[in-house]
Order: structure tokens, then C-alpha cells, then sequence
């Protein structure tokens, strides 16, 4: 299967999934999943989900895509769930995300909050409750989601991120925020792909040197895209780090150096699927197109 149609394909089967399990309900909650609904669904790459799949065809050939699914669902209601809460006035205070009104703008501050923690607790549920697969291999997956959301993960970035607005960094204290804001949440669903198909441990360790590598390369381009992007393409405003003093690449040390960055960092993904042969295609694609996107 072609680059294009491995990303389109996948999805497709994700969003059919997400449709059928985030259920409008009748009862006088029912706005709480119109919430969820309408930030999942307002758009987005998929690109979490899609690194479940991956990182599982890369230990497996042929594995069926349902066992999959409930994890590449779980990761990107976390991820929905984070970026709702990085758009409230408290923390980044967007208006705009994936081209529509955030969350708190279209219900309101509190739904928005409820909505977030609405889906990330949804999203263990359904790992939870998934089973086709082991109990344990099901543990082995929640731990790895569990520290890459929390706070030794994106919470604890997300604290970092706050407490540097408006501070002086180095680009090492940068890499810490961006390691855990993001990269934690990049390598997990890899992680989790890996493990379902029954990677060993010194996979795991290169698949996760592979996953860090490319969130930082993914944050990098995030926040050039945020000083040079189109707002139409990117779906979210620019200029959104600078108005809140934000410490980024591109405010530390310019946007050329942080193209060299991005790209030092794409190699060292890339370098760390050295052991996988022919099996790495897509994943070497995945980082190529990381760093060239242009949303
Ligand atoms: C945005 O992630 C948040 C970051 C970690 C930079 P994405 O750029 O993957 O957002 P969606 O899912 O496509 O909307
Ligand atoms: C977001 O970083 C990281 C999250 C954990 C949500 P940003 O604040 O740069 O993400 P965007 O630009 O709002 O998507
Ligand atoms: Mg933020
Ligand atoms: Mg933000
Ligand atoms: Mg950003």
C-alpha cells in the first residue's frame, strides 16, 4: 500500500470506529457528547491513531486492524482531549481549532473542561473493556498511554510550557517541554502498536527512540507553523505562541536553525529504524513527511 492511501485508509477505519463508540446520548447529559463529538470530529491529521497501526506493521505483517482499533480510538480522544484544554483562556487561549471554534467557544469553559475529561477517561474505558486482547498485554498498553498523558508526560509539559511563558530558556530546558508536551504522546501509540503485535523489548526500545525523535521534529514544525503557516491550512491562528511569550525554536534561535533541528531530529528517527529493513518504509515516509508538512 502506497504512503497516501496507508494515512487515508486508516483514517477512514478510525473515524467509522469513533462514530460508533462516541454515542449521542438521550439523557440531559447529552450535550457532554456533543462536545466530544464536535472537537474529535471538527478534523484533525489522525496522526497518533495512524502510528498505532504503523507501529504495529512494522513488528507484524498482517495483523487484523480490529485489534487495533479501540487503542488508536483511546489515543486520539486523548490527544482531542488535550488539545480542548491547551485552547482553554486559562492555558493557551485559542479561539480556533481544526478550523472551527475551539471547544470553550462553541458550548462553553465548563463543557469544554468536562469534555476533556470526559475523553480521557472514556479513552481507558474502551482500552479497559477490549477484550479480544490479553489482560495483560492490555495493561502493558494503559501503562504506556497512562505516563505519556500524565504528569510524567503532557500534563507535566503542559505545566512547564505555562511556568516558561514570558522567561528566558536554553534550548535543552525547550527540549524537556517538548519531550514531554508532546513526544511522550507521539512514541506512545507506536509503543502501544509494537506491543500488541508482540515486539520484544529491544524493539520496543528502538520503536521508542524512533517515536521521541519524531515528536520533536513534529513540536518543531508545530511552532514554525505557528509563525509561518497559513491559518486555512493549519486550521488553528497564527501568531498564537508569540501573543503569549511563548519559548519556541523559533523564538530561541530563529527559523532556519530550527529547520536544522527538525531535521537532526528526523535523522535520529530515522537512524533508530535501522534494524527494522524493509519493514521501516512507512515510518521512514511518516518522518520525511513530519518535517515537510505544511499543517
Ligand atoms: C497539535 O497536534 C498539538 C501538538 C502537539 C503540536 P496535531 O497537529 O497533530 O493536531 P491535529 O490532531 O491534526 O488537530
Ligand atoms: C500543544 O502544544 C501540546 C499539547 C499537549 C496540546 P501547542 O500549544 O503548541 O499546540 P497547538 O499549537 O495549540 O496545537
Ligand atoms: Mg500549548
Ligand atoms: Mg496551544
Ligand atoms: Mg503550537
Amino acid at each position: 500500500m502506497d504512503f497516501k492511501s496507508y494515512l487515508q485508509n486508516h483514517q477512514v477505519i478510525v473515524d467509522e470506529y469513533l462514530y460508533k463508540i462516541l454515542l449521542l446520548d438521550q439523557g440531559p447529559e447529552r450535550q457532554i457528547v456533543e462536545a466530544m463529538r464536535y472537537s474529535i470530529f471538527a478534523g484533525g491529521k489522525r496522526l497518533r491513531p495512524i502510528l498505532v497501526f504503523a507501529g504495529g506493521d512494522l513488528i507484524k505483517d498482517g495483523l487484523d486492524r480490529s485489534i487495533f482499533l479501540p487503542f488508536a480510538a483511546a489515543i486520539e480522544m486523548i490527544h482531542t482531549y488535550s488539545l480542548i484544554h491547551d485552547d482553554l483562556p486559562a492555558m493557551d487561549d485559542d479561539d480556533l481549532r481544526r478550523g472551527k471554534p475551539s471547544c470553550h467557544k462553541k458550548f462553553s469553559e465548563g463543557i469544554a473542561i468536562l469534555a476533556g475529561d470526559a475523553l480521557l477517561t472514556f479513552a481507558f474505558q474502551i482500552m479497559s473493556e477490549n477484550g479480544d486482547i490479553p489482560s495483560d498485554v492490555r495493561v502493558k498498553v494503559i501503562k504506556e498511554y497512562s505516563k505519556a498523558a500524565g504528569y510524567h508526560g503532557m500534563v507535566g509539559g503542559q505545566v512547564l510550557d505555562l511556568g516558561a511563558e514570558g522567561k528566558e530558556l536554553s534550548i535543552q530546558e525547550l527540549g524537556i517541554i517538548h519531550l514531554k508536551k508532546t513526544a511522550n504522546l507521539i512514541a506512545a501509540p507506536l509503543l502501544a502498536g509494537s506491543i500488541l503485535a508482540g515486539a520484544s523489548d529491544a524493539e520496543l526500545v528502538n520503536v521508542s527512540e524512533y517515536g521521541i525523535n519524531l515528536g520533536h521534529a513534529f513540536q518543531i514544525v508545530d511552532d514554525i507553523l505557528d509563525v509561518i503557516g497559513d491559518e486555512k491550512v493549519i486550521g488553528k491562528k497564527v501568531g498564537s505562541d508569540k501573543k503569549k511569550d511563548k519559548v519556541t525554536y523559533p523564538s530561541l534561535c530563529g527559523l532556519d536553525r530550527s529547520r536544522i533541528w527538525a531535521r537532526e531530529f528526523n535523522e535520529k528517527a530515522k537512524d533508530a529504524l535501522a534494524p527494522f529493513g524493509e519493514r521501516a518504509e512507512f515510518l521512514l515516509k511518516l518522518a520525511d513527511f513530519v518535517i515537510s508538512r505544511s499543517h
